[in-house]
C-alpha cells in the first residue's frame, strides 16, 4: 500500500462526506478531487515526503519556543526570489528560521494590491524571478532549517486570469466560477447585508465590466473577482494550485481572506459555516498529499469570530492564525496606557484547545484594525466610535502630546472606522523624535519599541517580525508620489528594506544598533528557555498598576514572571519577586518593590522547585 493509500484511508471518509455535503451528489466533480490528490501526491519530491515523515513523527515540530519568523515582500528585501537566496545569511544573523513570503505570483502591474490579485497561480511575477527560483529558494531554506511561507489568495483572482478573461469573452464554464450579473437586483439585494472592506479605497462589493455588460462581484478591488466556491471545479482548482505550491517546498501556505470564501444572500458573507468546512477539506488535502505542510489563516475578524478557525482537535482546519486581537489589543494599551483589557484578552486564550498556536506580530504589511472586545470596553464607560477616533487621533499625531507617526486608512467619515497604518518604530515615536533630535525622545522611543517586542516574544506561539523592524524602519512616504500606489496607505510600512539602516547596526550607539541588538538578545533568550514554549500555562496577574502588564508563563521547570510597563511615566509596583533571575541584566531578584522606568519591562525566571 503506498502512503497515498494508507493516508486516503484514513481520511477519504471525512474528505467524501464533507464533499457531499457542499456538492450534493456530484460524483464526478469528487471523483477528480481524489484523483487530483493523487496525481499531487505522485509528483511529490522524495525530499519533501521526508520532511512530511518527520514532521508526522514529530508533529509539535513548529510549537517550540525556537521558532522565530519574518515577513517581507521579496523586492523590498532582495530585489528578486534569487536576491533573497544571496540575503538569507542576514535572516540567519537575527536568527530568524521562519520566512514569510508575501505575494510573489505574477499580477498585473498598478492592479495588484500588493500582489493579491493573482493572474496565473503558477507563474512568478516576472521581475522576481521564476518558478524554479523559488523552489531553490525553498532548497535552500530546507538546507538551513528555515521554514517557507507562501501567500496563497484564494478568495478571489485578477482580472487578468485566463479564467476571468474567458468569463469576460462570454465561456460559461469560465463565468461559472465568478459571480456575474446581468442587472443589479441580486447584487443590490448583497448590498443590504455584506459589509465594505475598503470603503474608501473600493467602495461597494460589485463592479460593472462595461465591455461585456455584466456585473461581477467584487469584495475587494474592482480588478480581484471573487471566485464561486459554490461551484466545485473552483474547489477542485484551487485546491490543485494549492498542492502545487505545497509541492514547489513551501511549509506553511497562507490562506488569504479566507473567511470571505463563501457567499450566501441574506448575510454579511463572512465566517459562514460553507467557510469551515471548505477550509477543512484543504487541511485534509494536504494531510493526505504533504502531511508536513502547515496552513496559516488570515482571519482578521472581530474576536470571537478567529478561534473556531482552528476546528477541533481531530478535525483540525488551520494550524496557526493571526493573533489579531491581542496585536490590536496591544496598540491599545500603548494609547490608553491601561493594560485590563490586554489581561483580560490574554486571560480568555488560556481556554483555546491545546492544537491551538498563533503566529504573533506587532504589525504586518496590512494595516491595524481597531477589532477589540467592545461590549468589554462598553463596561469601563468606552464607546466604539469615539474610541476608535481616540486611537487613531493618537496615532496619527493628532492628538495633544502624541509623538505616534501613521496615517488613516480607509477613513469613511460616515462609518467612524477609520484604520491604521505604520511601521512600529514611526508609531512608538522613534519618528518624530529622530526628526526633533530629541535625544530624550529617542530613548523613549527606544524603550517602547523593545518593550512592545519583549512583551510579544513574551506571548505563546511564533513571533514574526515585519522585516526592517529589527533596525527600526521609519514610515515610507514615498508611496503618495506613485500613481499606483498613492490611494492604498498600507504601503507607508512596506517600504523597501534599508540596507544603508543595515550598516548601521554594526555602529556602537545608533538607533539602529541598540534595536537590532536588544530584539536580537531577547530573541535569544527566548529560544534558550523552554519558558517561551507554546504549551506553557500563561496567565496574568495583578501587578498593583493598570499601567503595566504582569504574565506569568510555567513551563517544564521554568516559571517565568514578565511586567511591562505600556507607560511613559515610570512605576513603582507594591510587588516583591524575589528569587528570579532577571533574564536581561543575569542578577538575581531580592524582593522589596519593584520598579519598572518608562516603557520598561522584565523577565523574571525562576526554577519551578525553587518556588
Ligand atoms: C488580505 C491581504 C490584504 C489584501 C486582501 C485582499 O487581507 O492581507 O493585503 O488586500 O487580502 O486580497
Amino acid at each position: 500500500m503506498t502512503a497515498f493509500e494508507r493516508r486516503w484511508q484514513q481520511f477519504g471518509e471525512e474528505v467524501g462526506r464533507l464533499f457531499d455535503e457542499l456538492y450534493p451528489g456530484d460524483g464526478a466533480a469528487f471523483a477528480y478531487f481524489r484523483d487530483m490528490l493523487e496525481w499531487n501526491w505522485q509528483a511529490r519530491k522524495e525530499a519533501l515526503r521526508e520532511v512530511d515523515e518527520a514532521r508526522l513523527r514529530e508533529p509539535d515540530w513548529y510549537r517550540t519556543n525556537r521558532m522565530y519568523g519574518m515577513m517581507m515582500y521579496p523586492e523590498n528585501y532582495g530585489g528578486t526570489l534569487q536576491g533573497v537566496r544571496e540575503r538569507l545569511g542576514y535572516l540567519e544573523e537575527c536568527g530568524i528560521n521562519y520566512l514569510h513570503l508575501m505575494p510573489l505570483l505574477d499580477t498585473p502591474e498598478g492592479k495588484s494590491d500588493g500582489g493579491y490579485a493573482v493572474s496565473d497561480f503558477r507563474k512568478v511575477r516576472p521581475d522576481l524571478g521564476t518558478m524554479e527560483d523559488l523552489e531553490a529558494l525553498a532548497d535552500d531554506c530546507r538546507d538551513k532549517g528555515m521554514v517557507l511561507c507562501l501567500d496563497f489568495v484564494l478568495n478571489h483572482t485578477s482580472e487578468e486570469h485566463a479564467w476571468a478573461k474567458a468569463a469576460r469573452a462570454g465561456d460559461p464554464l469560465a463565468m461559472g466560477r465568478y459571480f456575474l450579473y446581468d442587472d443589479w437586483s441580486i447584487p443590490n439585494r448583497f448590498e443590504q447585508h455584506v459589509p465594505q472592506v475598503f470603503p474608501t479605497t473600493a467602495p461597494g462589493n460589485y463592479t460593472w465590466l462595461a465591455d461585456c455588460g455584466k456585473i461581477v462581484m467584487t469584495t475587494f478591488y474592482p480588478f480581484q473577482w471573487d471566485l464561486n466556491y459554490a461551484n466545485p471545479m473552483v474547489f477542485n482548482d484551487m485546491t490543485d494550485n494549492l498542492l502545487y505550491l505545497a509541492n514547489r517546498g513551501m511549509d506553511v501556505i497562507r490562506l488569504d481572506a479566507i473567511p470571505y470564501i463563501w457567499k450566501q444572500l441574506g448575510t454579511n458573507c463572512r465566517n459562514l459555516p460553507q467557510v469551515h468546512t471548505l477550509t477543512r477539506m484543504m487541511k485534509l488535502a494536504c494531510q493526505v498529499v504533504c502531511p508536513g505542510v502547515l496552513l496559516l489563516g488570515e482571519v482578521v475578524m472581530e474576536p470571537r469570530e478567529v478561534a473556531p478557525y482552528f476546528g477541533s482537535q481531530e478535525r483540525p482546519e488551520c494550524d496557526m492564525l493571526y493573533n489579531v486581537t491581542t496585536m490590536c489589543t496591544t496598540w491599545h494599551t500603548l494609547a490608553t496606557r491601561d493594560v485590563r483589557l490586554l489581561r483580560h484578552q490574554i486571560d480568555q486564550l488560556q481556554w483555546l484547545p491545546s492544537h491551538t498556536l498563533f503566529q504573533n506580530y506587532l504589525r504586518c504589511h496590512d494595516d491595524i484594525g481597531w477589532g477589540l472586545d467592545y461590549p468589554w470596553l462598553a463596561w469601563f464607560g468606552m464607546q466604539e466610535v469615539p474610541h476608535k477616533r481616540y486611537l487613531n487621533d493618537w496615532f496619527t499625531g493628532r492628538w495633544d502630546g502624541s509623538w505616534s507617526r501613521g496615517e488613516l486608512y480607509n477613513d469613511a467619515e460616515a462609518l467612524g472606522d477609520a484604520r491604521l497604518c505604520g511601521t512600529t518604530a514611526s508609531l512608538s515615536g522613534l519618528e518624530s523624535a529622530l526628526y526633533e533630535e530629541n535625544e530624550p525622545a529617542i530613548r523613549r522611543g527606544i524603550d517602547c519599541d523593545l518593550m512592545l517586542h519583549a512583551w510579544m516574544f513574551t506571548q505563546s506561539g511564533i513571533p514574526v517580525l515585519y522585516s526592517g523592524d529589527e533596525i527600526g524602519q521609519l514610515n515610507d512616504y514615498s508611496y503618495h508620489y506613485d500613481p499606483a500606489k498613492w490611494s492604498d496607505s498600507r504601503y507607508l510600512h512596506r517600504g523597501r528594506f534599508q540596507w544603508e539602516l543595515e550598516a548601521r547596526r554594526k555602529t556602537p550607539g545608533t538607533v539602529q544598533q541598540q534595536l537590532y541588538d536588544g530584539i536580537r538578545t531577547l530573541a535569544r533568550i527566548r529560544s534558550a528557555h523552554e519558558v517561551f514554549h507554546s504549551d506553557a500555562e500563561v496567565r496574568t496577574f495583578d501587578t498593583g498598576s493598570d499601567r503595566v502588564l504582569g504574565v506569568e508563563r510555567v513551563y517544564g521547570a521554568e516559571v517565568l514572571a514578565g511586567l511591562f510597563n505600556f507607560s511613559e511615566t515610570p512605576q513603582e509596583l507594591p510587588i516583591s519577586l524575589p528569587g528570579y533571575e532577571d533574564l536581561l541584566s543575569g542578577r538575581v531578584t531580592e524582593g522589596g518593590a519593584c520598579t519598572l522606568p518608562a516603557y520598561g519591562f522584565l523577565w523574571l525566571c525562576k526554577r519551578k522547585e525553587s518556588l
